[in-house]
């Protein structure tokens, strides 16, 4: 199964998508965890210690690679390089594991229409398809804030797309956005969860707000522990079993979703 967990800027992609990845491995899945969001940190939210975090390199950084496997130098614009890099054994050679969770980190992928089709882009590009396409594994993608990056070649082989909102109307015109691109682009399992829940009155708002247009997953609730792992660096799972139990009551019904 192929997940990307997309939403509004600090609504929790990113702790969602992490709680998930360490939850499912734990359960014995194998999961590839990766965060495609330039600014990445799925890292800290997998609890990875510092000597890990150290080791991770975003494989749009590593120009050596990339100048091997498209023939051509990182940030050359016009030159001539391969459009089909040797990707295949990106995920194996250049993941990080914890907890039985690999990761991978893509780093900066050019924007489609912004004019820059660069070695690193064609690279990254070529992995995501050989990711969704070929990985038989369990895989989770923090994405980027926002919607400009959401393109056929980014996410046509999405099995699930999960929307982050918390209570408030910004993140949820954000996901009407999103399912709207979404449909679009040919997606039609388009879901969303609720977090930074603080009440009954919140999970009516999302409800409501939502209608019959998306599926409501679940709900996490509001919870000081995840901000205290965020400021700790350490994974929200490790230190409370609250968001567990609820990252959980969400897993069980991802894998109702997908089995329709
Ligand atoms: N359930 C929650 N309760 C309290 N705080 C939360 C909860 N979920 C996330 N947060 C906090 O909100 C902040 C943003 O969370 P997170 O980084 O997961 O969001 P994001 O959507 O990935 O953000 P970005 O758009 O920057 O990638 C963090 O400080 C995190 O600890
Ligand atoms: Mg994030």
């Amino acid at each position: 199964m192929k997940i990307a967990v997309t939403g509004k800027g600090g609504v929790g992609k990113t702790t969602f998508a992490g709680t998930l990845a360490r939850l499912l491995a734990s359960k014995g899945e194998k999961v590839l965890a990766i965060d495609a969001d330039p600014d990445a940190n799925l890292a800290s939210a997998l609890g990875f210690p510092d000597e890990l975090l150290q080791k991770l390199e975003p494989i749009a950084e590593m120009i050596t690679l990339i100048e091997e496997r498209t023939g051509t130098k990182k940030g050359n614009y016009g030159g001539m390089f391969t459009l089909n890099p040797k990707v295949d054994d990106i995920p194996d050679r250049f993941s990080v594991s914890y907890k039985d969770v690999r990761l991978l980190t893509l780093g900066t992928i050019q924007q489609a229409g912004s004019g820059c089709f660069c070695p690193e882009s064609a690279l990254l590009k070529t992995l995501i398809s050989h990711l969704f396409v070929r990985q038989t594994d369990t895989l989770i993608v923090d994405m980027e804030a926002g919607i400009e990056h959401l393109t056929r070649g980014s996410t046509a082989y999405v099995d699930m797309f999960i929307i982050t909102v918390e209570p408030g109307l910004r993140s949820i015109q954000t996901a009407f956005h999103i399912q709207s691109l979404a449909t679009g682009l040919g997606i039609k399992n388009v879901y969303v969860i609720g977090n930074k829940i603080n009440s009954a009155y919140d999970k009516r708002l999302i409800k409501s707000k939502i209608g019959d247009t998306m599926k409501v997953l679940g709900y996490i609730s509001y919870n000081l522990k995840v901000i205290q792992a965020d400021m700790n660096g350490q994974a929200p799972i490790d230190i409370d079993d609250r968001i567990k139990d609820e990252v959980e009551v969400i897993s069980h019904a991802i894998k109702e979703e997908n089995l329709k």
